[in-house]
């Protein structure tokens, strides 16, 4: 393959993240991969989709394999997206811009988070409105609806209302690095920092990170403590049925609500009208003792799958985990972290190839499967008593 566009040293995300970790200073890393709590929630996401085993099917005629999915009448090449991320620019300088624009170069979903490092108009620009943006709930009407508005007039079709932060999870990692915006200039950061001269370089080349789509609204310079409080005085994160009902009339497009976890959230999904659901623990950053997002969206599914969009993130490593994700019932899955690891560790380069290592792998186990398309991909290929 075109050494340009997949980088046979990085074949998987545990490749991709072990170079990311030699290039990102230690503060930025260990926000990226941080849990909550003790961290049994993230740990269980990837453990227990890797626990699904599937049935291959050998003796069939199969012409081509094509993972094309439609979701909310575009038809995406591929059945997976990269999902909203937080302060990507502290991560790796830019690349909020790199992932958005690899995915409108490959033709799948991006959601572009509303505390990221890259504004609403700039990820238009390069996108041609092709993006989804994730709302952090406002509390003032004004604020709302303008950010509404920049939404729809830069293009943005698909909302994406984030309901699991009523209050930011405790990780442990991120308290004991001083974790800040702009970084916190401790010794031991600027150790950290020195050791990791690309990342340095990138970062004088694009400036210090800052909450681009938020700058026009905030205070400069805020350490935690003040960030916290700008964000807790700004966002009401806390979504009810008023809030959701209120932004069903408000957004013309189509309405995605992430976080939903249970029968009763999703009953009231379904009431106000969305369109579909991320089925999402953040990334097991919010509860620690909550059950992977796997189980949540097995449990769903059979109640939810003819009412709603049913997608998933959370713990997807690999094409055969989507495989897997895409099997149970998800109609399309999402991956946070792989997509930084890629950009971590190839820079510009880490978008096109982090999309097309996941095509690759989800092209290899379908044709293992014998599916052509991403219909043929059902629960009938899951092992399903295997131990007892
Ligand atoms: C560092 C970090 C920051 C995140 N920031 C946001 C955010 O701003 N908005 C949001 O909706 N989700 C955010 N998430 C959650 C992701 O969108 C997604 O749910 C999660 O990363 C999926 O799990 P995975 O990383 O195992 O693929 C964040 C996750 C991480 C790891």
């Amino acid at each position: 393959m075109n050494k340009g566009l997949f980088d046979t040293r990085y074949p998987s995300s545990q490749d991709l993240r072990e170079k990311a970790k030699r290039r990102v200073p230690k503060f930025a890393f260990e926000y990226l991969i941080g849990g909550a709590g003790e961290e049994r929630n993230l740990k269980k996401n990837h453990e227990d989709i890797q626990r699904i085993e599937l049935m291959p099917q050998y003796i069939k005629k199969l012409d081509s394999v094509d993972h094309a999915v439609e979701l909310f009448g575009k038809t995406y090449n591929a059945p997976f997206g990269i999902a909203p991320i937080g302060l990507q620019g502290l991560i790796w300088p830019n690349s909020p811009m790199v992932l958005a624009k690899a995915a409108f170069q490959k033709n799948i979903p991006f959601i572009l988070s509303t505390v990221t490092t890259s504004s609403i108009e700039d990820v238009a620009s390069i996108t041609e409105g092709n993006f989804w943006f994730q709302l952090y709930h406002p509390a003032e009407e004004k604020l709302k609806k303008d950010m509404l508005d920049r939404a729809w007039e830069s293009g943005c079709r698909v909302l994406v209302a984030l309901a699991d932060t009523p209050s930011f999870g405790i990780r442990y990692k991120d308290i004991k690095n001083g974790l800040s915006m702009p970084p916190k200039l401790s010794l031991k950061n600027i150790l950290q920092i020195t050791g990791k001269p690309n990342w340095a370089l990138q970062t004088l080349v694009y400036g210090q990170p800052n909450f681009a789509t938020l700058k026009s609204y905030m205070p400069k310079n805020l350490n935690l403590g003040q960030l916290g409080k700008f964000m807790n005085d700004t966002f009401n994160g806390r979504l009810d049925e008023e809030k959701l009902k209120a932004l069903r009339g408000q957004w013309k497009g189509k309405l995605i609500i992430k976080g939903v976890v249970n029968e009763v959230d999703a009953e009231k999904a379904v009431a106000i009208g969305a369109d579909g659901v991320i089925v999402s623990n953040h990334g097991g950053r919010q509860l620690d003792a909550g059950e992977s997002t796997i189980h949540s969206l097995s449990r769903l599914l059979e109640k939810y799958e003819n009412k709603l969009t049913m997608m998933m993130d959370g713990g997807i490593e690999s094409g055969t985990d989507i495989a897997r994700c895409l099997a149970t019932g998800a109609k399309a899955c999402f991956l946070g972290r792989t997509f930084m690891y890629g950009v971590g560790a190839l820079g510009k380069k880490g978008g096109i190839h982090t999309i097309n290592m996941l095509d690759m792998q989800l092209r290899q186990v379908m044709d293992q499967l014998g599916c052509e398309s991403t219909d043929e991909l059902t629960r009938d290929l899951i092992v399903q008593d295997w131990g007892k």
